[in-house]
C-alpha cells in the first residue's frame, strides 16, 4: 500500500548526522531534479491541458502534529490538487507510514533556506506556537500564503504585525482551527440565527481529557508559559482544548452577528503536576452586547469527555460535540452525528484560486478574540496547585495520570450553568483573576 520512502527524504543530512543548519537535500532534491522546478518532480506543476498551475506547498514543522498535516496532504498530492514540494525540520524527518514522502519533495532544517530553494505557494507552519510569528512573516515576504497551526500568535502586537504584513503582500492566512470547518457547527449557528433556542443566554464547553506525565515531557515547551526567557504558550485552554473556546467564540459571533470583542475575562486556573500553565480551568469571556462564554475544561478528568458546546436559550437548548460533530438541537430525541468537514487546506487552496467567491473558513481576523483572550490567559496569576487528597494518581512512568476527584461533575455543572467553579461552591475552588481586555481593532 505504502510506497518505500527514500532514505534521503525521510533523514536528510540531518538524520546522517549533519549539523543541524545545514539542508537535508542539499541539491534541493532527494531526485537530483533541479531545485522546485518541474523536470525531476513526480508531478507536474501544470497538468496537460490545463494551463493551471498545481500549489506547491511546503510544511514547516514536519514532526510532531506535522505529521497529521503530513496525512492531510497526501490525498491531496496524489490527487494532483497540490505538489509537496519541501519539509522542514530542526529534528530529522520522522516516518509517517500513512504519508510516505513523495519523490522530489525536498527536506530542510532552515525555512528560509527552503522557501529560497523550493519556492512554495502554500506554507503550513506547524512549529511551536512561539516560533510562529517570524516564520509566518518570512512565508509572507516569500510570498507564499500561510496555514497556520493554532494559536496562531502570542498576543495582540503580534497578531497586528502579522495582519499588517497579510495586509501588505496581499497573501492569505487560514489558522489551524479545524473544528471551524464543521458542517455541524454551520447547523447550530443555522439553528441559533433561525431562532430555535430562543434569545441566546449563555455559551458553555465542557471538556474532560485525560494526559500523562509523558505528555509534558514532548517538547522543551510543554507545560511552560517561557522558554529561555521568552513567552511561549501551553496549556488547557491554550493548546488542546482551544478548539473548545474557539467553538464557543464562532457560535458567539454567529449569535450577535459581529465579531466578538471580550471586554473582560474571569479565570480560574488549576494544575495537578509542577507545571507553569493550567491543566484544569474555568474561564469566562465576558463581551457587550453577547452572551457570557464559559469554558469549563480539564486534562485530568475521571472520565472522557471529548469536548461540547452547550448553547442555552430562552426556549432552548443545543448541544454540539465539537470533536466527533454530534449535534443535539432542541426537540431532537438524541445527538446525530452530522458528517461534513471542510478541510482547512482545501478551502485555502479554493480561496486561492477564487478570493471572492471563496472566504477562508478561518482567517486570522476571525482568530483576533481568541488571541486577545489567550494573551491575557498567558499572563494571568500562576495556577494553583491540587494534590493531597483531591487527587488520584494511576500508573507509573511516563504513563502515570492524575486526576481530579469529582472534576468532572463539576465541569459539567460549570458549563452548563455558566458558573466558574468558585460560583458553584467547588471547596478547593479560588477566587477568579478578573482582567479587563484593550479594545480591539477591526
Ligand atoms: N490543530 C490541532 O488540532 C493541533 C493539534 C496539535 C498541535 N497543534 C499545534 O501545532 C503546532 C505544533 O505542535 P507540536 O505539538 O507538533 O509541537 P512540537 O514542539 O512537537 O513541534 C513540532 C515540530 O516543529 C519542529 N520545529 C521546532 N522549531 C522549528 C523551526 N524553527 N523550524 C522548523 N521546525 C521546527 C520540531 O522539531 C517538531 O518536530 C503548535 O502550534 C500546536 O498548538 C494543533
Amino acid at each position: 500500500m505504502t510506497a518505500p520512502v527514500p532514505p534521503a527524504a525521510v533523514g536528510g543530512l540531518a538524520a546522517q548526522g549533519a549539523p543541524a543548519a545545514t539542508t537535508g537535500t542539499p541539491s534541493g532534491s532527494p531526485t537530483g531534479a533541479p531545485p522546485g522546478g518541474p523536470a525531476g518532480a513526480a508531478r507536474p506543476d501544470h497538468p496537460a491541458g490545463t494551463g493551471v498551475a498545481v500549489p506547491r506547498v511546503a510544511i514547516v514543522g514536519a514532526n510532531g502534529h506535522g505529521r497529521w498535516h503530513r496525512r492531510a496532504v497526501a490525498p491531496l498530492h496524489a490527487a494532483g490538487r497540490l505538489r509537496l514540494v519541501a519539509l522542514v525540520d530542526v529534528r530529522p524527518i520522522e516516518d509517517e507510514p500513512a504519508a510516505p514522502v513523495p519523490p522530489g519533495t525536498t527536506v530542510h532544517t532552515d525555512h528560509r533556506e527552503m522557501l529560497a530553494a523550493a519556492r512554495p505557494d502554500v506554507v503550513i507552519v506547524c512549529t511551536p506556537p512561539h516560533t510562529h510569528l517570524p516564520i509566518a512573516l518570512d512565508v509572507l515576504a516569500a510570498g507564499a500564503d500561510l496555514l497556520l497551526e493554532k494559536p496562531p500568535v502570542l498576543s495582540t502586537a503580534e497578531h497586528r504585525t502579522l495582519a499588517g504584513a497579510l495586509a501588505a503582500t496581499g497573501r492569505a492566512c487560514q489558522v489551524g482551527f479545524q473544528a471551524l470547518g464543521s458542517v455541524a457547527l454551520a447547523q447550530l449557528s443555522a439553528a441559533v440565527g433561525q431562532g430555535r433556542l430562543g434569545t441566546v443566554t449563555g455559551i458553555g464547553t465542557v471538556a474532560c481529557w485525560q494526559r500523562p506525565d509523558s505528555y509534558y515531557a514532548r517538547s522543551p515547551w510543554a507545560g511552560r508559559r517561557t522558554l529561555h526567557g521568552r513567552p511561549v504558550l501551553d496549556g488547557a485552554l491554550a493548546n488542546p482544548l482551544a478548539h473548545a473556546v474557539m467553538q464557543c467564540l464562532a457560535v458567539a459571533e454567529t449569535v450577535t452577528g459581529t465579531p466578538v470583542r471580550p471586554a473582560r475575562i474571569e479565570l480560574e486556573r488549576y494544575r495537578v503536576r509542577p507545571i507553569e500553565v493550567d491543566d484544569t480551568a474555568t474561564l469566562r469571556i465576558v463581551t457587550p452586547g453577547g452572551p457570557p462564554i464559559v469554558a469549563a475544561v480539564t486534562l485530568a478528568g475521571e472520565d472522557f469527555v471529548a469536548g461540547e458546546v452547550i448553547v442555552t436559550g430562552t426556549t432552548g437548548r443545543a448541544v454540539l460535540e465539537y470533536p466527533t460533530d454530534r449535534l443535539l438541537l432542541p426537540g431532537d430525541p438524541h445527538p446525530e452525528e452530522v458528517p461534513g468537514r471542510q478541510g482547512l487546506l482545501a478551502n485555502l487552496l479554493a480561496h486561492r484560486a477564487d478570493p471572492d467567491g471563496t472566504p477562508l473558513i478561518a482567517p486570522l481576523a476571525r482568530t483576533a478574540p481568541f488571541t486577545a483572550v489567550l494573551e491575557q490567559v498567558r499572563q494571568a496569576p500562576e495556577p494553583t496547585l491540587l494534590d493531597g487528597d483531591l487527587v488520584t494518581a494511576a500508573g507509573s512512568g511516563p504513563e502515570r495520570v492524575v486526576t481530579v476527584r469529582g472534576i468532572n461533575a463539576v465541569l459539567r455543572r460549570a458549563a452548563e450553568q455558566g458558573a466558574l467553579l468558585s460560583e458553584l461552591a467547588v471547596p478547593w475552588a479560588v477566587p477568579p483573576a478578573r482582567i479587563p481586555l484593550a479594545a480591539q481593532d477591526d
